[in-house]
């Protein structure tokens, strides 16, 4: 009787891990539409600026390379959001992965940076983050000078 109820607890604790798991893979669910919401503002939104996405430089929704529009190669972003928070020497300060988007969409995109606390920005760090997804972080493991 008592392993009866032992295997029913080990049965319940799966599905329920499972379930996560399932939850996170794409169906409808608060983290998923984040990250989905998140890859819309990555490839279409111009945040009010000169025209540019976040695609125009970070290639392949930032799984591609990034290419610069005067043709600089730098890394591709995908698995970036491992990297943060990190120091930027050039700013003189640590940067979080949210600092750093306020920085792309004001430079890059030239236009209205998303406010901290706003649904925009929870999108767009769930969406970076999912391209981060499994990898191991590794604060101070790619500089920035
Ligand atoms: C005009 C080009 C341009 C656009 C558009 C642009 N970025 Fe960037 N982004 C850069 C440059 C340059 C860097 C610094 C790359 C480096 O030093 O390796 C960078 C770095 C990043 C990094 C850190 C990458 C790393 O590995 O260090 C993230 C994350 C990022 N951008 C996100 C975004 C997001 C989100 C958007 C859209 C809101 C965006 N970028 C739009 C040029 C751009």
């Amino acid at each position: 009787m008592k392993s009866m109820r032992g295997l029913t607890m080990m049965m319940f604790l799966a599905l329920g891990l499972f379930g996560s798991g399932v939850a996170y893979a794409g169906n409808s669910n608060p983290l998923s539409d984040a990250v989905s919401q998140g890859q819309q503002l990555f490839e279409k939104h111009t945040f009010e600026g000169a025209g540019r996405t976040c695609q125009t430089c970070h290639s392949a929704g930032g799984k591609g390379a990034t290419v610069l529009p005067n043709g600089v190669r730098k890394p591709s972003i995908a698995g970036a959001a491992r990297y943060f928070p990190r120091f930027n020497a050039k700013v003189g300060h640590v940067l979080t992965l949210e600092d750093q988007v306020r920085r792309c969409v004001a430079g890059g995109l030239q236009g209205q940076a998303p406010a901290y606390d706003s649904a925009d920005m929870r999108a767009m760090i769930a969406y970076l983050t999912s391209l981060s997804q499994g990898k191991v972080i590794d604060m101070g493991g790619r500089p920035q000078k």
